[in-house]
């Protein structure tokens, strides 16, 4: 029970990682808030957590709305006492080659996967700020942070930016003993990534040096430790879990 104890809220926690990550929290005894836009996805989520014996909650939210960030910490607060650990994890891909890429997409895949992760890790620190204890904050960056990737623009200067960013609240943040780490995701089989996993299939491009495709529950083991007290004197990096993905391509 290396969570016992604490309060998380998991963004776009109704599907795929942030599904795993709140499940996986609440196997290790953390108290659980999910909050989505996708409220039905959302109440499953907190569903199979409060069947792990610990306090599910969903908040239906747009992670691009500052009211709805500052809602969300509001209403985990008032249901389950306190916020320890905040993943950022909420994100959308648009895919489309460069010279083609509308900028209503772009716009798009700025909004929800930079500024989304901008206004909410606000209003979490503020939150753990004023607690006064400390803190985890976790954002879900990706591989393509570190590896630029063909028809993905937008997504890639998205991650690229969220790594930065978390460099920054890191360094800001480290004063009230609250770390911010990045996640570095591969190639992942979630919804977000079955378009890109079949392509990858029927090119028979490399997925990762390990030969596999990534599980939800991969990320969350790594999610896991960085919220635990384990991870205490952690901050301010990405860590990939991408079986080797970032390193770059295998010789055949
Ligand atoms: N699956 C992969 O291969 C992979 C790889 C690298 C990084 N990631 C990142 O991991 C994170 C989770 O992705 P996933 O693969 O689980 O995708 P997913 O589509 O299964 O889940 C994403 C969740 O975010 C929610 N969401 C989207 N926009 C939102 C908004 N504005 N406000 C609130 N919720 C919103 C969706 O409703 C969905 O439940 C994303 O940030 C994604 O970029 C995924």
């Amino acid at each position: 029970m290396r969570l016992a104890g604490k309060v998380a809220l998991v963004t776009g926690g109704a599907s795929g990682i942030g599904r795993g990550v709140a499940i996986r929290f609440a196997e290790e005894g953390a108290d659980v808030a999910v909050a989505d836009v996708n409220r039905q996805g959302a109440e499953e989520t907190a569903a199979e957590v409060r069947r792990l014996q610990t306090r599910g909650l969903a908040i239906e939210a747009d992670v691009t709305s500052r009211a709805d960030c500052e809602r969300i910490v509001r209403e985990t607060v008032a249901s389950l006492g306190k916020l320890d650990i905040f993943v950022a994890n909420a994100g959308i891909g648009r895919g489309a080659p460069f010279l083609e890429l509308a900028e209503d997409d772009w716009e798009a895949v700025i909004r929800t996967n930079l500024t989304g992760v901008f206004l909410s890790c606000q209003a979490a620190a503020r939150q753990m700020m004023g607690q006064g204890h400390g803190g985890r904050i976790i954002t879900m960056a990706s591989v393509a942070a570190e590896r630029a990737m063909e028809w993905m623009a937008a997504y890639c200067a998205s991650k690229g930016a969220v790594r930065m960013l978390t460099k920054v609240m890191a360094l800001e943040l480290a004063p009230h003993r609250i770390t911010v780490n990045a996640i570095g995701p591969g190639v992942i089989d979630t919804p977000l990534a079955a378009p890109l996993i079949e392509m990858m299939k029927a090119a028979q491009a490399e997925i990762a040096p390990l030969g596999r495709v990534g599980e939800p529950k991969d990320v969350a083991d790594l999610a896991l430790f960085l919220a635990s007290d384990e991870a205490d004197y952690v901050t301010g990096g990405i860590i990939f879990v991408d079986g080797g993905l970032a390193i770059g391509p295998r010789r055949r």
